[in-house]
């Protein structure tokens, strides 16, 4: 640390430089895997910190931070995923919905901790800087803090998983969250067995994750970087380093 105001602009040393790829490198949705073990208060209060962190527009820090606890609460959320679930699966066809059917997509009862991340679109007023044209910057800068949380999460050994599947006003409802304060993430929080090498939808055979090589444009929309790739070597050796990427 240094004493003036500023903090240094080197990189961070190897060690912790490589535990911030390791995170995001093996950071999972976890549904499966909860164990029943209590969240220390020390723990939460660092995760909640990490989140309370997250860049924001006009810096107007939107978000608030629902903690669910009560056993009770937690059925009735999960009775409001299983109905919304149905409603989905019915998208889906054959083996696609078959398959559909055999995924877990959420941990609300087993997850020791279940928290609703929220945004209040007018935390600062009508008028926010950044955000005059863009309206939607404020719900993009709550995504942050749920990112750094699921972040600083696997850091501690702390599972995530983002539940999406509900119609968002049952949702604002069963937890009395006000009519302008939007629900941004409905997230399950605990400790696990294990974090899955892949994501569980990758593993499951739904989807797998796309070359990075095929994303990355480079002065013109849908120009690849091709067989000349400069970044390919450095995507490759990511992906032996840390058997992730
Ligand atoms: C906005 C958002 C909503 C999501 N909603 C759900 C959900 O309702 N149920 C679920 O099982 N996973 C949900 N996920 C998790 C994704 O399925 C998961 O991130 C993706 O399959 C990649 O896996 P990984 O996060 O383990 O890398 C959601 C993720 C995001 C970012």
């Amino acid at each position: 640390m240094t004493t003036s105001d500023a903090l240094p602009s080197q990189p961070f040393p190897d060690a912790a430089r490589d535990a911030v790829y390791q995170a995001i490198f093996s950071r999972r949705d976890v549904r499966s895997q909860f164990l029943p073990k209590t969240i220390p208060d020390d723990v939460l209060g660092r995760l909640l910190m990490a989140a309370h962190h997250a860049p924001s527009v006009g810096f107007m820090q939107p978000w608030n931070f629902l903690l669910i606890r009560s056993a009770e609460t937690k059925a009735r959320i999960q009775a409001l995923f299983r109905k919304a679930n149905d409603e989905a699966r019915t998208q889906f066809k054959d083996e696609r919905k078959d398959l559909y059917t055999r995924l877990k997509l959420e941990g609300i009862l087993d997850a020791p901790i279940n928290l609703c991340i929220t945004c209040d679109r007018e935390r600062t007023g009508q008028t926010v800087l950044g955000r005059t044209h863009m309206k939607e910057m404020d719900l993009y800068s709550t995504v942050c803090a749920v990112q750094n949380l699921w972040l600083a999460a696997r850091a501690e050994g702390i599972g995530v998983g983002w539940v999406s599947i509900f119609h968002q006003h049952e949702l604002k409802s069963a937890l009395a969250i006000p009519e302008n304060i939007v629900p941004i993430a409905y997230l399950c929080l605990g400790y696990v067995s294990e974090f899955l090498d892949r994501p569980e939808l990758e593993k499951a055979g739904w989807l797998s994750r796309l070359p990075l090589e095929d994303l990355v444009f480079h002065d013109t929309w849908g120009q690849t970087g091709g067989e000349h790739d400069p970044l390919a070597e450095t995507y490759e050796t990511l992906r032996q380093q840390y058997g992730y990427a």
